[in-house]
């Protein structure tokens, strides 16, 4: 789960190189690395973790050549040290990779047995070995690549260079993403469009199984049976601006403070104010046929797949299932005719949901995807595209993708409704009205942030903390654990506050934080209920609800956070904000990597 990008071109590449592993940091930062080829050598320079490290080498002593490669890592075989980052070099041969080598040991091993030796722990040097085997028994650069692709089982997306052939780059995938780029005397390969973006907006996507070979002057794109194929050059329409925090100390804040703006701007292309109506883009489907939804997503895509679940069943009474991305497939998953299925991504690119998308297409389902990326794979493969517009989400604990995913999600529930015959003009008309009051509620919410600081501390001093909610708060308390526990690495879990008593319960002692997210409405009474038998063995409730609910249950806190009074079905997307404000406060006070937290990427490529 790496970035790749490779360029053959005129004049030094190493800077170009540089910027566009900025881009795609978003993959990994376990280590960055760079090569060239120059005068007939090799040069390369790596470094352990952030890109950053790179940078500061790269400055130190330069990169000379106007050919090379470069890569991001996210450590999947071996440490994160600089003997394993990329790219790898056997003999003459230079390689990135971003993927899994399933069948890496006993190819490692038959290489060994070969008397070859192995300088790193990971499986990607496995496969420049086999192409430099294939070079020492006299094949040329591009039958090598070929002889070799068919051994690789797993995903992979591969970028190879030559010392003997400085004017050759070679690009291969099979189930992780590779672009190539299309420039004036110069051509490049990129994990995407986004990499390549301040190059070429000339864009070909490799299909599975792909191999090009690309020289300064041409590209031939092979298929996965060697034969040679065209795929369409389109204009990526991606951006080659690099995005900055503008006045804020973290992306993650940015984009928490962005909501009200992008919320506005996805919801603004799913109504019609004039007709008081919820709309999808145009589609030739019929969804009065839909008899049952299928969601599946990763992360806090998955949240919002739950919360969906409740509304697609509440408002248009058709049944949803909702699974894991990485389980789907692998429960063997019953579909049934007139299924819709649905993926949820923020990059499109999730290793485990676009495999799940791609089951779900095999098996006859049409499939909707509700995604930000339009340049992404599962934009381009789902039959039904809503796209959500939050713009670059650069922080890796997920902000404004998630509430922009619920608005998507809201409008795709409302045409269900609408197309099943359950719901009135009427009731549509009352949805819409409170879906245009989210941004202004948003932004409400937003106004607690002083509030939300002071608490934190006290959060910050725990060492496990609970989330409750009931109903379509429930995902939300999943959401706040996830997006605490990745950038403040407190250990936290969330509950169905009906679930406590049924074992969580015993968690509870006067240490423990207990996060109760809790409008005031038809659930209410009950999550407060829940509350109280914490309360009263010892925990430290920090109380989200408006202020009807904390007047009502408000006592006996060490915190209440007030949000303003909405309606059930909005309730999610506000009370977002109060439980992103308080991660990001509680790891800001931690003093944690906010925007790059340990061990995560942005977007994990690899099953
Ligand atoms: O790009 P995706 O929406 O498919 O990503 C899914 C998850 O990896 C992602 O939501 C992850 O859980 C976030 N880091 C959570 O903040």
């Amino acid at each position: 789960m790496c970035g790749i990008v490779g360029i053959l071109g005129h004049g030094p590449v190493a800077d170009r190189l540089l910027d566009g592993l900025k881009r795609l940091e978003y993959r990994g930062y376990d280590s960055s690395g760079m090569c060239t080829v120059h005068d007939g050598q090799f040069d390369r320079r790596r470094a352990p973790g952030k890109l950053a490290n790179l940078a500061r080498r790269l400055a130190e002593d330069p990169l000379p050549g106007d050919g090379g490669i470069a890569h991001t890592r996210w450590a999947t075989h071996g440490a994160p040290t600089e003997d394993n980052a990329h790219p790898h070099i056997v003999g003459d041969v230079v390689l990135v990779h971003n993927g899994i080598i399933e069948n890496f040991k006993p190819l490692r091993d038959e290489l060994i047995a070969e008397g070859r030796q192995f300088l790193s722990q990971t499986d990607t040097e496995v496969v420049a070995h086999l192409v430099d085997r294939e070079l020492s028994r006299g094949f040329k650069p591009k039958e090598a690549v070929a002889n070799v692709l068919p051994r690789l089982h797993g995903a992979f997306a591969l970028g190879v260079m030559f010392k003997s052939e400085p004017d050759l780059l070679i690009g291969a995938r099979l189930g992780a993403p590779l672009t190539v780029g299309y420039g004036d005397g110069e051509n490049f390969i990129g994990s995407d469009a986004l990499a390549l973006a301040p190059l070429t907006q000339r864009i070909a996507y490799l299909e599975e199984g792909d191999w090009a070979v690309v020289t300064r002057a041409h590209v031939q794109v092979y298929d996965k049976n060697n034969e040679a194929v065209e795929r369409p050059i389109v204009n990526s329409g991606a951006s080659g601006q690099l995005m900055d925090k503008g006045n804020h100390r973290h992306f993650m804040q940015k984009e928490i403070y962005e909501q009200p703006v992008v919320v506005a701007q996805t919801l603004r292309s799913y109504l019609r104010p004039l007709e008081e109506q919820v709309a999808l883009p145009d589609m030739e489907f019929d969804l009065a046929g839909v008899e049952r939804v299928a969601i599946v997503a990763c992360g806090t895509a998955y949240y919002v797949g739950m919360i969906g679940k409740y509304w697609i069943e509440q408002l248009a009474r058709i049944p949803v299932e909702i699974d894991f991305a990485s389980e789907f497939r692998y429960r063997d998953p019953v579909f049934t005719p007139n299924m819709l299925g649905v993926v949820i991504s923020q990059s499109g690119e999730t290793a485990d949901t676009l495999a799940a998308l791609r089951h779900m297409k095999e098996s006859g389902l049409t499939t909707g995807g509700i995604i930000n990326v339009p340049t992404s794979s599962m934009a381009r493969e789902v039959d039904l595209l809503l796209p959500t517009h939050a713009g670059p989400e650069i922080g890796v604990a997920s902000t404004k993708a998630f509430t922009c995913q619920l608005a998507v999600m809201a409008a795709l529930a409302v045409n269900l409704a609408r197309a099943k015959g359950k719901l009135t003009a009427e009731e549509e008309r009352e949805i819409v009205h409170h879906l245009r009051e989210v941004p202004e509620a948003m932004s409400h919410a937003l106004g607690h942030d002083a509030e939300i600081e002071a608490i934190a501390p006290k959060i910050a001093a725990a060492r496990d903390v609970l989330y409750l909610g009931r109903g379509p708060e429930y995902p939300m308390a999943l959401e706040g654990a996830l997006k605490l526990k990745e950038i403040s690495y407190i250990h936290a879990e969330g509950y169905a506050s009906g679930e406590m008593k049924h074992g969580p319960i015993a968690l509870i002692d006067d240490s423990v934080p207990l996060i109760v997210i809790a409008p005031s409405g038809p659930l209410f009474d009950k999550t407060v209920s829940n509350m109280q038998e914490a309360q009263a063995r010892g925990a430290q409730v920090v109380l989200i609800s408006d202020a009807e609910g904390i007047a009502q249950a408000g006592e006996n806190t060490i915190a209440t956070i007030e949000m303003p009074k909405v309606h059930p079905l909005i309730a999610p997307l506000v009370y977002a904000v109060p439980v992103q404000l308080l991660a990001y406060h509680v790891a800001v006070f931690k003093g944690t990597d906010v925007d790059q937290p340990r061990n995560l990427a942005k977007s994990v490529t690899v099953e």
